[in-house]
Parts: C-alpha cells; structure tokens; sequence
C-alpha cells in the first residue's frame, strides 16, 4: 500500500487525476472493505484537490445515509429525489450543478458551498450510493472531474467486496 500520496503541486485537474488514479488502484489493491475504500478516497480526493467536502451517501432503506466524508459535519439523510444527492440517485447518472442556489431543493449542509458534483456508485449492477463533492467556488466542477471522478468511483466498485 502506498503511504504518502504523491500530490504534483501546479498540476493542471487533469493531470492531477491522472496522477491520482495509479495511486488509487494501489491504495485500493489488497482491501475489498467498502467503508475502509470510501474512507480512503475521500481522503485523497480532500487532499489532493481544493474542495470543500468530499464524501459518501449509501442507500440504506429508502434514504441516502452519510458515509465516510472528509470535511464539516453533514446532513445524514437524503431522500429520494431530493437535494442533488436524491436527483442522483433518482436519475441515476452524474450531476454538475455550476451553481448551488439555482438548483430547485438544494440542500445547503454547509453555507460555504457554491458548486457540486454527485457521482453514482453501482456495485454488482445496481446502484449503491453517491459520491458527493461540494466546492466553495462557483462553477469549480468541469466534464474533466466527471470523466474522472466516475473512472475512480469504478474503481472503488471494482475494489469492494
Ligand atoms: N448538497 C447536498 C447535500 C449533501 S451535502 O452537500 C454534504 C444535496 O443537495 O443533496
């Protein structure tokens, strides 16, 4: 396992991805806990990138129930088709939301939040929950986080038991 993550300082997003997901594959290789997994993604994703909150939701009757995160303390049931968490899930495919306050029924866990990316986790086929992140800044989530948040989240799936 690696112990020290190797973060490029001045990398541009991509290339810190890409620079990231090696990384990702060793740290996950040998360990198929999911809650040990999602621990440690949140954990490089948080240190490796400006973002204000990074962490999971798991579907656990009916609800998004909060998992593993790094950050403030945060809401821990979403239902359904609410928030930009429960519109993932619904829709069961990413969502980028440029602006936090234009998006109908946000939930605003932490005021700071400006912008948001939700990326589905599937295992075995279905969907198990969502990865959450929320920036501080306005318009922080591009196509390039969704390609690459949704090639670690596979591997994350892929690493689970
Ligand atoms: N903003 C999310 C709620 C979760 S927190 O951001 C951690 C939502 O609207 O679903």
């Amino acid at each position: 396992m690696a112990e020290v993550l190797n973060i490029v300082d001045d990398a541009s997003r991509e290339d810190q991805y890409k620079n990231l997901i090696p990384q990702i594959k060793g740290l996950l290789s040998g360990e198929s806990d999911m809650i040990a997994n999602m621990a440690n993604v949140s954990a490089v994703l948080k240190q490796a990138f400006d973002f204000l909150w990074v962490g999971f939701y798991l579907i656990k009757d009916n609800q998004l129930v909060l998992a593993p995160f790094q950050g403030k303390i945060a809401c821990t049931r979403i239902n359904y088709g609410k928030g930009v968490c429960g519109t993932a899930w619904e829709q069961n495919e990413t969502l980028v939301v440029d602006d936090v306050d234009s998006f109908d029924g946000h939930i605003a866990c932490d005021g700071d939040s400006r912008s948001e990316i939700v990326v589905p986790v599937h295992h075995n086929g279905s969907i198990i929950g969502v990865l959450d992140i929320d920036s501080q800044y306005l318009k922080h989530f591009t196509e390039t986080d969704k390609k690459y948040l949704e090639e670690i989240v596979s591997v994350l799936s892929q690493s689970i038991s």
